[in-house]
């Protein structure tokens, strides 16, 4: 007891949640310090990191050729781990003031979906980058404790994470994951979506950050049609040459309507599969939307009429929910115990 006290004197705990398009950083005791695009600037040559995050988004394009930029994790999965390391290294150091003795506490949000061995690269990357101690939960049952859910309670509750790599589904009863399901359908497959029927239906090339722009600026899937509508400009596929189109929201319903079906079909699956007395907590409750897809327009009310009249709640600050309880989770680590991915909190053995 006393010596925890003393160790807080010498490290500020962390939360990250370590997103496919964001990431942001808690610090206990001063709440949310960091939220940066999930991004790594690499300088081909030297293979050196030489900027994170935001930084790294703005060099984009207007660097010569041998700096390149990475995506730490692809699909909601680390897929460069180095570069995953470097980016949570650079969190850490970030988010500590002063030096430090000893390294920080860590808890980790991650995709419900991942494997023993992702969480070990995870664990073993935030150990690698300073960590003293690392928890790692999963990421709809961090958002459940973020939004202030009941998760301790034998009532059910219902979270769907659309992100930019997976949407995440969790049931939540008792400290505890009753029953999941996770896609690889999120914000990032809406904007290819949209590149795809763009080129198709207009013959234009257009890029992955024009499209978010659209799909933000137009997207909807209310059933009455609002007039949203947005410029895009592209690469004229016939003639070579730079094209502006106006799109509107009818394009972008269309765009995305096959992989916003695959939600919602993912969603009911999920309640098909949950146990009856839990399905009717989640009747009463309603269930909660968070993640940067939770802000799609008229998402909330079509998945309620697709599932039978169940309220749909869209969090309040949804793109922070996972961070926020990771926040909470270090505040009481102990009371949470059961709803981290692992028991144990050992240092880990790097080897
Ligand atoms: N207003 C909006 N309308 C529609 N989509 C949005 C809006 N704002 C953000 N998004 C989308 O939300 C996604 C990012 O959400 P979020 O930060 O929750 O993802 P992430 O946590 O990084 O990803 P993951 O959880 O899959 O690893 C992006 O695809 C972005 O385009
Ligand atoms: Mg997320």
């Amino acid at each position: 007891m006393i010596f925890g006290k003393i160790r807080s004197v010498f490290s500020d705990d962390i939360g990250i949640d370590l997103g496919t398009a964001n990431t942001l950083v808690y610090v206990k005791g001063k709440g949310i310090v960091l939220n940066e695009p999930s991004m790594v600037a690499v300088n081909n040559k030297t293979n050196q990191v030489v900027a994170v995050g935001t930084d790294a988004k703005e060099m984009l394009g207007r660097t010569p050729g041998h700096v390149r930029a990475v995506q730490p994790l692809i699909d909601g999965v680390i897929s460069d781990f180095e570069v995953t390391e470097e980016m949570l290294s650079y969190l850490i150091s970030k988010a500590q003031t002063g030096i430090k003795l000893f390294g920080p506490r860590i808890v980790v949000g991650v995709p419900s979906g991942i494997t023993g061995v992702e969480t070990r690269a995870v664990r073993d990357a935030a150990i690698n980058a300073g960590a003293r101690e690392v928890h790692i939960v999963e990421e709809p049952m961090a958002a459940a404790i973020g939004i202030d859910l009941p998760v301790h309670e034998p009532r059910g509750s219902m979270v769907i994470d659309i992100g930019g790599g997976t949407t995440d589904i969790g049931v939540i009863s008792l400290g505890g994951i009753v029953n999941s399901r996770n896609i690889k359908v999120a914000g990032d497959r809406l904007n290819s979506d949209i590149v795809t029927y763009i080129r198709n239906e207009f013959k234009i090339l257009i890029g992955d950050k024009t499209a978010e722009d659209a799909k933000i600026a137009a997207g909807s899937v209310h059933n009455e049609s609002e007039g949203f509508e947005t410029i895009v400009r592209g690469r004229d596929l016939v003639s070579g040459l730079p094209r502006e189109i106006l799109i509107t929201e009818k394009d972008v319903k269309e765009a995305i309507h096959h992989s916003i079906t695959k939600i919602v079909d993912m969603a009911k699956e999920v309640l098909e599969t949950t146990p009856p007395e839990v399905v009717s907590d989640i009747m009463k409750s309603g269930i909660y939307l968070v993640g940067g897809g939770a802000l799609i327009r008229g998402l909330s009310d079509m998945l309620s009429e697709m599932l039978g009249g169940i309220k749909v709640i869209v969090a309040d600050d949804p793109l922070t929910a996972v961070v926020r309880g990771t926040g909470k989770i270090l505040d009481d680590i102990e009371s949470y115990q059961e709803s981290l991915k692992e028991h144990e909190n050992q240092l880990s053995p790097t080897t």
